[in-house]
């Protein structure tokens, strides 16, 4: 059988991200929900992702089935109880999701936006909490994917324990890529998915969690297989799920996190993610591409850039352009109307970004598009 994937574009894209061969190969073998090669599997993963956030004495990692989404709406109906209230920030789509998921839940909460491109500043969570004592927990997006902005998780944390708050974090994009070091900062809970920075497939989202905690969630969720406290006690006495194991996903998540430990893990990974995401910043502003962010708010995870002005521009010739020479790019939010996304997760390396760049600049050439006046050069 022919598992080479050399013909397939290389995804430019904040997710799904593109894989090692070696992961996806590690899935092409079925084995039993209590396999010793699955429960070991499972182990490693789980004991990896709290490593990650050297929160080996006080963590614990559970795995649902599902997307990121299903992770940040697990971790809000079992860590939030009923008599609890939850403050979300949003300054995007990924802040705004978690707005939406509370409210489907029922659950009693307080939202507030603050200006997509700039930072939040710890006095506007402390405003909002002093004026409601109510709230019990806060949730924030650590890296807003719609922009790429990275918000200030350490000082909202620190905020967060000054005032007995529990602390969620969607950590979906930037975990893996950036470190929540539990002895250094206090959460409940971080959220993430496989298939950013850990690099394997979507299906799963993990959960790292502050074992007190969980332990206080008994009872709480009112989904039954989107309890965390219930996974988790299950988890601990038998070493699986409760429902049937994505068993591919588990194999290919233990080989996804023996890639990131081998590249250096979190350093290492994040060393990449930025030496790819510097050559791009630099090849598009050389092209005359403008960014929507200031380099220091902006995260190593995606880059957003404002379209040309050009009339021969559209979005759609240049995707079409891009993935017949091999690279797939991603549309604007409408947080950030007429621009675009290019990302530098999955396996994509600095020698990636350079072909991108000459594709970008081929393609711009074939429609015609001259930016500022001036026709296309890549660097
Ligand atoms: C920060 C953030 N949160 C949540 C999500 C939602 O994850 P999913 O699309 O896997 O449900 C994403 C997806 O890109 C994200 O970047």
């Amino acid at each position: 059988m022919d598992v080479s994937h050399a013909d397939e574009p290389l995804l430019l894209t904040p997710g799904p991200v593109t894989l090692s061969a070696r992961v996806k190969q590690v899935m092409l073998h079925d084995y039993a929900s209590g396999d010793e090669r699955v429960l070991a599997e499972l182990a490693f993963c789980r004991r990896y992702l709290v490593g990650l956030c050297n929160g080996e004495r006080s963590h614990t990692a559970v795995p649902i089935v599902g997307s990121g989404t299903s992770g940040v709406e697990a971790a809000i109906g079992t860590f939030v109880p009923r008599n609890g209230k939850l403050l979300i920030h949003t300054n995007g789509i990924y802040g705004d999701r978690i707005v939406e998921v509370a409210r489907r839940l029922g659950m009693p909460q307080a939202s507030f936006r603050t200006a997509p491109f700039t930072p939040p500043t710890v006095a506007e969570f402390e405003d909002r909490l002093k004026a409601d004592p109510a709230i019990t927990h806060v949730m924030v997006v650590h890296c807003e994917t719609s922009t790429g902005i990275l918000n200030p998780i350490e000082a909202i944390a620190d905020l967060c324990k000054r005032m007995g708050k529990g602390l969620l974090i969607d950590a979906v994009a930037s975990f893996g890529a950036f470190m929540l070091d539990a002895r250094a900062l206090v959460f409940d809970a971080a959220v993430t998915s496989a298939n950013k920075g850990l690099q394997a497939p979507p299906g799963l989202a993990w959960i790292v969690a502050k074992r007190s905690a969980l332990e206080e969630a008994k009872g709480n969720a009112q989904s039954l297989t989107l309890d965390l406290w219930d996974q988790h006690q299950h988890m601990e006495r038998t070493g699986m799920f409760r429902f049937t194991p994505a068993t591919h996903l588990i194999l290919a998540m233990g080989e996804a996190l023996r890639e990131h430990q081998e590249e250096g893990g979190i350093e290492g990974r994040q060393a990449r993610y930025r030496a790819s995401w510097r050559r791009l910043v630099d090849g598009m502003r050389q092209m005359g591409f403008r960014t929507l962010l200031d380099d220091a708010d902006a995260s190593p995870i995606v880059a957003t850039f404002h379209e040309p002005e050009d009339p021969a521009y559209s979005f759609q010739a240049l995707y079409a352009g891009m993935k017949r020479r091999g690279f797939v790019i991603f549309p604007g939010r409408l947080a950030a109307a007429n621009t675009f996304r290019i990302a530098c997760i999955g396996t994509v390396t600095p020698e990636d970004i350079g072909r991108a760049l000459d594709a970008l600049a081929d393609t711009l050439d074939e429609m015609g598009v001259r930016i500022a006046g001036r026709a296309v050069a890549a660097d």
